[in-house]
């Protein structure tokens, strides 16, 4: 059984508590935790925003600036384009898994309920299910322009990051395999992925139209994880990660506050409803998870995290709350004004441990 350390535990196992946490409250830190801000103190942040912070990031799109992070409406691709080379230590990003669910006419279709990519899980409990892309109705061809997608983007990132920074990106079981292939294609290093565990309402169903006949088959698991890939833009010929490391103040990752190293499966729970009301985007990620992944992001505590398809801004409200610069971009003028007023509140969020323990017990485990 996989066990979250609860406040009073002799020693901190996992980060977000910390991140989570005043220290005050949970009184349990045993090293100091130099750069974190704590959701207590972002107001104070957000009291003094700098028009000025980042600004190189805004060129001349919509932008603005929230605590440490700026937003910009625009196309990723075009402002990959136009921002300096290796400018950016990292990328924290939950992109549009199969492409074209966000495309304006997928949007409409999930908007009036008239199917396309976007359709309602079953209802297996008496609960309206909100809508989920489903990834296998991709055909050939759409599975090709994924692949262009990823390629291209993966290009454009690695020279944009620096020489060892490193990527975070987002996918689920099914289509992972395909974005993964595709960013390695892009030039990108793949270090492995961090598991998400989190009960998904994907797979798990008896064969379609045949549920009497073989009640006894589901034609896939029930997922239970979301795979987020590591990647990473390679090191210099011959460079060691301690020379990337001071050169370029990347190459490797930041340690728990506690000092051990980072781990690739997080225990977590399906966005909470109070995040969800905060910001009511199809796609949005739990500050829980966010905030420890943007956390070692940045080995040296230090630099800026790009997140590239920043929706309602979950990453940026995560790297807020502790403290990190980042810069988000948007396509989806909506989108763009909704995380205006969701980073501020999403960075405030002060989730409990034990809350999330037992959401996870109830959701995983029971
Ligand atoms: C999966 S959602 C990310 C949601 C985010 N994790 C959150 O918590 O709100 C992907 C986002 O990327 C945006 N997007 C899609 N293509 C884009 C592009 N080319 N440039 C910028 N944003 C894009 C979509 O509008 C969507 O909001």
């Amino acid at each position: 059984m996989v066990s979250i350390p609860k406040p009073g535990d002799a020693l901190l196992t996992c980060p977000c508590l910390v991140l989570g946490h005043s220290r005050a409250a949970s009184g349990i830190i045993t090293s100091p935790v130099p750069s974190a801000l704590t959701p207590r103190e972002v107001p104070l942040a957000l009291a003094q925003p700098k028009p000025e912070h980042l600004a190189e990031f805004a060129l001349d799109y919509p932008s603005k600036v929230i605590g440490r992070a700026r937003i910009v409406q625009a196309d990723c691709f075009g402002w990959l384009r136009r921002i300096p080379d290796r400018s950016l230590h990292a990328i924290v990003t939950d992109p549009p898994y199969g492409v074209k669910e966000y495309e304006l006419d997928q949007l409409e279709k999930r908007a009036s309920g008239k199917g396309g990519i976007w359709r309602i899980p079953p209802d297996f409990d008496g609960h309206q299910r909100a809508p989920l892309p489903r990834f296998t109705a991709l055909n050939d061809q759409e599975r090709e322009v994924l692949r262009e997608f990823f390629t291209e983007w993966a290009k454009l990132v690695n020279a944009k990051l620096r020489p060892g920074g490193h990527v975070f990106i987002a996918s689920n079981a099914f289509i992972c395999l395909l974005v993964f292939a595709s960013l390695a294609a892009g030039g990108l290093e793949f270090r492995g992925q961090v598991m998400r565990q989190v009960r998904t309402l994907r797979g798990g169903d008896r064969p379609k139209n045949a549920e009497q006949e073989f009640p006894d088959v589901s034609s896939m698991p029930r997922g239970c994880y979301e795979p987020w890939g590591i990647f990473r833009r390679p090191l210099e010929p011959g460079m060691t990660v301690s020379e990337c490391l001071r050169q370029y103040e990347t190459g490797g990752l930041r340690r728990r506050p506690d000092g051990k190293p980072f781990s690739d499966v997080i225990p977590c729970t399906r966005t909470p409803q109070s995040e969800r009301d905060i910001a009511n985007h199809p796609s949005l990620k739990p500050q829980f998870f966010l905030r420890q992944i943007a956390w070692v992001a940045l080995p040296l505590g230090r630099g800026l995290i790009a997140d590239t398809f920043m929706g309602s801004g979950s990453t940026l409200a995560g790297a807020n709350a502790i403290g990190y610069d980042s810069v988000g971009v948007e396509r989806h003028p909506d989108y763009y004004q909704m995380a205006g007023k969701a980073i501020p509140r999403l960075a405030a969020v002060d989730f409990e441990g034990e809350r999330q323990q037992s959401l996870f017990e109830a959701e995983i485990l029971g």
